[in-house]
């Protein structure tokens, strides 16, 4: 596991980097983390490093934003995702191994993650810009 302590946004921006580094194209990453940890900003992060011209927002509801860079990239929310229905209709497993797929909320579907999940747990540093980042399942 690696502990990642970013002290602001350009760290989040540089932890963006060195994953987007480590990754081979196929892997599932789960965010594991509370409102406005810094999930979407770290996603941005990773995508932009790995070179897109797409913009990287917040996915809305059961709708997975895709993006266009080195890898095919499927970003997911699933904070209203509450039964096997609701994560079958996201097409969740339909995107498993077509490109990197990036979950927020995982707390909701950790049932249904492949083995193989990259986790990334985010908690509030001391101060209001700080984040601690834990990534299991990947060397960066
Ligand atoms: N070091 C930091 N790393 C990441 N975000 C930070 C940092 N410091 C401050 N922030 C701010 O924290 C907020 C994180 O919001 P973000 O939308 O990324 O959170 P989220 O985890 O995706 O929330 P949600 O659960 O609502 O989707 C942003 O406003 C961002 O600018
Ligand atoms: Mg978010």
């Amino acid at each position: 596991m690696t502990v990642f302590n970013s002290k602001n946004l350009k760290d989040t921006e540089e932890l963006g980097k060195r994953i987007a580094k480590s990754l081979k194209g196929n892997e599932v990453i789960a965010y594991f983390g509370g409102l406005g940890s810094g999930k979407t900003t770290l996603t941005r992060a990773i995508v932009n490093a790995l070179g897109t011209d797409d913009n990287v927002s917040s996915p809305t509801f059961a709708i997975v934003n895709e993006y266009k860079s080195k890898f095919s990239v499927y970003h997911f929310d699933m904070y209203r995702v509450a039964t096997w229905e609701d994560l079958y209709s996201t097409g969740f497993f339909d995107y498993l191994d077509t490109g990197v797929i990036i979950v927020e909320w995982s707390e909701n579907i950790e049932n249904a993650l492949p083995d193989n999940t990259v986790r990334i747990t985010v908690t509030m540093g001391d101060s209001e810009s700080e984040r601690i980042f834990e990534i299991e399942g990947l060397e960066i």
